[in-house]
């Protein structure tokens, strides 16, 4: 049997330290596989701590050399240590110091928490947990220090030594090969924000003047000979800088900024003060080897960590229940970032659709949480879709509700009034209800319901009486632990769109709350009554989409195509034509099963036509436009019983009618995006190639493209990642002639760029074909991939559970085997990923009976193996129950 899983955290546990740990001292002298790390704690009981309280400091997988307390060291009696714990059971009354050395291994820490060497370089990644695999400590977000750290390593192998603050000193060891340097980071942090890096690394720097007069050194650190492939993030932080100045009145805090970039990374960034350390995927760009999306991704991630120094680390959470005080928060503010950067409309859209792919069958399957959730197993499976996204999306309605002005006083006064905190939920949703005078009880319930809300909408017109009539009725549908929902307060915005394209302004609106266009959806129920509407409109509901819900509207396809040509809201326009193609591809499957003709009405046709050749309209927008919605989007609208297979089948009949019936257009408007030579990373070349790159997928995947020479010719031609891969990806997912030869000469063309690379196996990973899954097993052997490295896991394992549906979800059941098995082999070695990998199989029950047993058998396997990680067997347990 299985040993007992351990208790859950829970929320309503919380209690504050008994101790405080005011300033750590922390000596690290670095070698590959024997470290030794001193550290001296400040150690004081807090406020109302009983005389002789025990101290009880986190450890994992520690080992303990020496110990003292006050200087003296302790008899063995005195203290209770093991590898994950160290208690002195009856310390000092009054305040004391703590000294620990502990040693530690960072080549065999092959899990990338806590100390471990990427290519050679020495770095760390604390959150959530991992400080306490450096040393003991009271490891949790609440407890805040200021840290002194001395870093001392051989001089030739890590010239490099970097740590969180200002750097105050540095020299040679005497009569040694080795050297140390001295950072002192004045504002004290959670140890989760501590870091440290050492290596052989290159080095490109700027300088930025803040607001306040400070002037800053910007440094990014990286491998030698990525020097070149800085710029593009480079200038991304300082945009980043300057905005958070103008947009929220924030100004950095250090005189240095350091960037590290490292190959070996669980996760996209992470926001150490004044020492980001990145995933390289999110530094390093060329036009060569990134694509628009990679720029793009580079922009929000370096935003987004340096967005963190503010929401965060200057004010952070109290416990990790309250994540998204501090993951919400700040993909609000990267999103926003972006949007001014680039297109308002066009970044709303895309991150729509990422909240629909990601966060929306995260929310109903098992796996679903609330934003804020009350109970949890493993702390590293909450940095979900649902934490990040939707807990930007719960911040962007706040904003919708207070307006501007009001908005932004909350948070002014929430910096103001938790500056140098670690607080909670409940505090910074106070600043709101402060400084908008607004009532955000019923708001709070977006914080502690799971579950995406779905509102159906009918509506009703009488001439007669010029009266429109809204009828919203919002559901929340049953979660894990949670079977009873209470109705939300959420946010509709929605205007009538008159015949002739225009906002019709009604007498009166009745029936709901309203603040301009906003409707406040409050009941289960609400019928809301527009007056002195002369014709019949045509309601433009969830504008923006102002709240991240499923709408379920009783509008006709001509009217979604009628809001497709003339909503004044872009969001909408894109959504409506989304919304008929959504339906045509569901009818389309359903045909599929039955073996009966696909069939897409003339109308939907003439709508996306109309769209792709208007040049009124960004580049960007008109490529959203000739999307269709992904397999696994198809899917989560169906909702049960599926077949990815006659999905896949659909959407390929569907793509492939409207490529024959637009060919003209396709061609001729492919040949005028034809680019005019300069690169450019920028907004408005990248939407041009967008648009000509949707066009190309249609031209490969209908009968124009069909001898693949035009696909061909753009592989060729491309001078750029982009317009290469987008070529490649056509080439082999249509399987057109000549698509083995360009995989050889794209693997040849950057078989030394791993990132690159990584796009070479995504594409062979998602191709819909039977013989994918061999071929992915075969990749595994690729010298250019390695199972130690996240980046090279996700683009090959990753990529094919995620992104090729048909071919996971096989009706052998070989593709959830195989991911089931490689999960578990990954968990020997990183958990973390493992278990992450691990929850593609979190729609297993949505699948149609045969493939749900083999879903089902492959999870049961898995949890009744004993040896599995606290990661893996949250996401089995969780999946199966
Ligand atoms: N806080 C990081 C962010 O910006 C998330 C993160 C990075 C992380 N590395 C991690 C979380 C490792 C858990 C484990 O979003
Ligand atoms: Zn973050």
């Amino acid at each position: 049997m299985r040993p007992e899983t351990p208790a859950p955290v829970r929320l309503e546990d919380y209690r504050p330290p008994a101790y405080e740990i005011a300033s750590v001292h922390l000596d690290i002298r670095l070698a590959p596989q024997a470290t030794r790390v001193r550290a001296k704690l400040a150690v004081t009981p807090a406020e109302g701590t009983a005389a002789g309280t025990p101290l009880v400091l986190d450890g994992d997988e520690l080992k303990l050399l020496a110990l003292s307390l006050d200087g003296r060291v302790l008899a063995e009696d005195a203290i209770r240590v093991s590898p994950d714990r160290l208690e002195i059971p009856s310390p000092p009354a009054g305040p004391f110091t703590l000294e620990m050395e502990t040693e530690l291994d960072p080549d065999a820490n092959t899990k990338l928490m806590g100390l471990y060497r990427s290519n050679g370089t020495y770095c760390t990644q604390c959150e959530a947990e991992g400080f306490r695999r450096i040393t003991y400590f009271l490891d949790r977000p609440d407890c805040l220090s200021v840290y002194t750290t001395r870093i001392e390593a051989r001089k030739n192998d890590a010239p490099v030594l970097l740590g969180n603050g200002n750097p105050v000193a540095q020299g040679d060891v005497p009569g040694t090969d080795r050297h140390y340097a001295i950072w002192h980071d004045p504002h004290p942090k959670p140890s989760y924000l501590f870091a440290m890096v050492a290596g052989d690394l290159a080095r490109v720097s700027d300088t930025f003047t803040t607001s306040e007069g400070r002037d800053v050194a910007l440094n990014i650190y990286v491998e030698h000979g990525n020097e070149g492939a800085c710029d593009w993030a480079m200038d991304s932080l300082k945009r980043s800088m300057r905005w958070d100045e103008e947009v929220f009145g924030r100004a950095y805090d250090l005189d240095v900024f350091n960037i590290v970039a490292v190959s070996d990374f669980n996760m996209g960034a992470m926001e150490n003060k004044g020492l980001n350390i990145f995933n390289d995927k999110y530094v390093l760009a060329e036009p060569d080897t990134a694509t628009d999306q990679d720029y793009a991704g580079i922009e929000t991630v370096i935003a987004h960590e340096y967005f963190h120094n503010w929401t965060g680390n200057r004010i952070t959470c109290r416990d990790w229940f309250q994540l998204c005080l501090k993951e919400g928060l700040t993909v609000f503010r990267d999103q926003e970032f972006s949007a001014d950067q680039r297109s308002r409309a066009v970044k709303r859209i895309a991150d729509v659709r990422l909240l629909k792919s990601h966060q929306f069958p995260e929310d109903a399957g098992p796996l679903a949480h609330p934003v804020r959730p009350r109970l949890y197993h493993e702390i590293n499976n909450f940095y979900t879709a649902t934490v990040y996204e939707k807990g930007s999306e719960v911040v962007r309605m706040l904003k919708c509700l207070l307006g501007e002005t009001a908005f932004r006083a909350g948070m002014d006064l929430y910096f103001d009034r938790h500056d140098g905190e670690a607080t909670t939920i409940e505090a910074f949703l106070a600043c709101f209800q402060e400084a908008g005078g607004v009532d955000l009880a019923q708001f709070a319930l977006w914080y502690e319901q799971a579950g995406t809300p779905v509102i159906r909408a009918e509506s009703r017109y009488e001439k007669e009486a010029g009266r429109f009539t809204l009828t919203l009725r919002q559901q929340v549908p049953p979660t894990p632990k949670q079977a009873d929902k209470q109705p939300m307060h959420i946010p509709v915005r929605v205007a009538l769109m008159g015949r002739d394209g225009r906002e019709l302004h009604p007498a009166s609106v009745t029936g709901a709350e309203t603040t301009g266009d906003i409707i406040h959806l409050r009941e289960a129920s609400q019928t809301i009554t527009f007056t002195g509407i002369a014709e019949r409109p045509v309601p433009s509901i969830l504008r923006g989409f102002s709240a991240p819900v499923s709408l379920k509207s009783d509008l006709a396809d001509d009217d979604l195509l009628f809001l497709a040509a003339n909503d004044s809201d872009p969001f909408n326009r894109w959504a409506s034509l989304q919304g008929v193609l959504m339906n045509t591809l569901i009818a389309a499957s359903a045909c599929v099963a039955r073996q009966q003709p696909v069939n897409v009405p003339d109308a939907l046709v003439a709508a996306i036509e109309a769209n792709t050749v208007d040049t009124t309209l960004e580049h960007a927008f008109r490529a959203l436009c000739l999307q269709l919605p992904g397999e696994a989007d198809i899917a989560r609208e169906i909702g049960h019983d599926i077949d990815p297979e006659a999905i896949r089948a659909a959407r390929a009949a569907v793509r492939s009618a409207i490529s024959d019936r637009m060919a003209p257009t396709i061609t001729a408007e492919y040949a005028r995006l034809a680019g005019d030579g300069a690169f450019s990373p920028e907004a408005a070349a990248a939407g041009r190639r967008s648009l000509r790159n949707v066009l190309l997928d249609y031209i490969g995947h209908g009968a124009a493209g069909a001898d693949g020479a035009l696909v061909r010719a753009h592989f060729e031609q491309a001078d750029n990642m982009t317009d290469r891969l987008a070529a490649l990806n056509v080439l082999v997912h249509a399987a057109l002639p000549g698509h083995e030869d360009a995989l050889v000469s794209f693997a040849a063309r950057h078989k030394a760029n791993p990132l690159a690379m990584d796009k070479w196996f995504m594409v062979q990973a998602t191709a819909a074909r039977d013989e994918t899954l061999d071929k992915v097993r075969a990749l595994t052997r690729h010298p250019a991939f390695s199972a130690g490295n996240p980046n090279r896991v996700r683009a090959l394992i990753g990529a094919f559970a995620t992104g090729n549906q048909s071919q996971f979800n096989r009706a052998d059941g070989a593709g959830l085997d195989y991911v089931a098995d490689f999960a578990r082999e990954l968990d020997r070695r990183n958990p973390q990923a493992a278990a992450r990998l691990l929850s593609a199989f979190r729609s297993w029950r949505a699948l149609e009976p045969e493939r749900r047993g083999h879903a089902e058998a492959a999870l049961r396997r898995l949890a009744s193996d004993d040896g599995l990680s606290a990661d893996m067997r949250d996401i089995v347990d969780r999946c199966l129950q």
